[in-house]
């Protein structure tokens, strides 16, 4: 695909035939099966003071919190318990663990529960992306959040597009698998700047490519602006999946908030992942990047039942296995 058919999928005005052709793909590359992916926030502290997160380090109103690792492990051991055989552990950006610690919950998840560990808790040293590799991390999801440097700058005042750049090549080199996205229709963003964005996360070789809408927060100095439309977004995730092919493509919370059957139909434009929550139900209402985020009162056991029940009414199937990368297989292998 070129950047120009790019830039014509995300802005003519009937998409149904990229919807299906996107649908065909998916099908054709990562099958019918839905794979889950449990996700634990962790803690809601950040040091960051990024413009559109309601987690921003500056928003007073929010009431702070951190699990103990003990209480994160039995967590991790829940969601097995429910099945899950691959858990994304989710926090704010700060060094309230020390990575020593969570070095050792990982090892221990590991040990006992044998799930796939996906890690979410930005920006870190190489050294401890390397110390978190080798206690058993398999994939780091970090977000570019827009490929535009300069909105980029606007958005994110304490941090800088390179650094993150050169975060995203450590985890790669270090044999994370990784993944990373973009939030669709920031203030400011084109049509341009997300077919660059697209462009990136093909030149990244990504192994999971995580979308939302942008949702103001009330709480935050973007209370103003425009929210991203789903539409937009179902747009910007088959043209991902036409581009990249082989990608684990999640239909995310957020397109969930924004629209009711926002997730059933990105599943059914490209979208093969989905992320139930299973946060402690006491913790999730202090865990809003956004407004309006769905299951703030749910237990980790109904957003089981929710997300099976939509599985199944999408006759699709869930994935039984943990849901690996399917780059992986073939990195360093001759292409066929
Ligand atoms: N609306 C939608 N998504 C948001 N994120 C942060 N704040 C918002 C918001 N207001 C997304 C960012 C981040 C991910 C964890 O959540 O893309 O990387
Ligand atoms: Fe939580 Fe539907 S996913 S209730």
């Amino acid at each position: 695909m070129t950047y120009a058919q790019i830039v014509d999928g995300l802005t003519r005005p009937d998409v149904q035939d990229i919807f299906a052709e996107a649908d065909r793909v998916r099908r054709e590359q990562v099958g019918d099966a839905v794979h889950l992916r449990g996700l634990i926030e962790f803690s809601n502290v950040c040091g960051r003071d990024c413009f559109y997160c309601g987690l921003r380090r500056s928003n007073r109103a929010v009431e702070r919190y951190s699990m103990s690792i003990d209480e994160i492990y039995e967590t991790a051991a829940n969601a097995a318990r429910l099945g899950y055989k691959s858990l994304v552990l989710q926090s704010g950006e700060s060094s309230a663990y020390p990575v020593a610690d969570v070095c050792r919950l990982l090892e221990r998840i590991k040990r006992e529960l044998k799930v796939a560990i996906t890690l979410s808790i930005g920006e870190k040293t190489r050294e401890e992306y390397a110390s978190l590799k080798a206690a058993g991390a398999d994939r780091y999801l970090l977000r570019f959040e827009t490929s535009s440097s300069r909105l980029f700058a606007e958005l994110k005042p304490d941090s800088s597009f390179d650094e993150r750049m050169q975060c995203l090549l450590w985890l790669k080199e270090l044999g994370f698998q990784v993944g990373s996205g973009i939030m669709v229709g920031l203030p400011g963003q084109t049509p341009e700047m997300i077919a660059d964005d697209i462009m990136l996360m093909k030149i990244l070789d990504l192994d999971m490519i995580g979308i939302g809408p942008f949702i103001p927060n009330p709480q935050t100095p973007l209370e103003g602006a425009v929210s991203g439309t789903l539409d937009m977004t179902l747009r910007a995730v088959a043209l991902i999946r036409l581009v990249t092919r082989n990608t684990h493509i999640p239909a995310t919370t957020a397109m969930g908030s924004i629209d009711k059957q926002g997730r059933q139909r990105a599943l059914r434009c490209g979208a093969n992942v989905l992320m139930p929550n299973v946060t402690p139900t006491r913790y999730r209402e202090h865990y809003q990047l956004y407004p309006g985020k769905i299951c703030i009162q749910d237990k980790p056991a109904d957003c089981a039942l929710c997300i099976s029940g939509m599985v199944a009414s999408l006759g699709r199937s869930i994935a039984q296995d943990a849901g690996h990368s399917l780059k992986s297989v073939g990195r360093g292998a001759s292409a066929s």
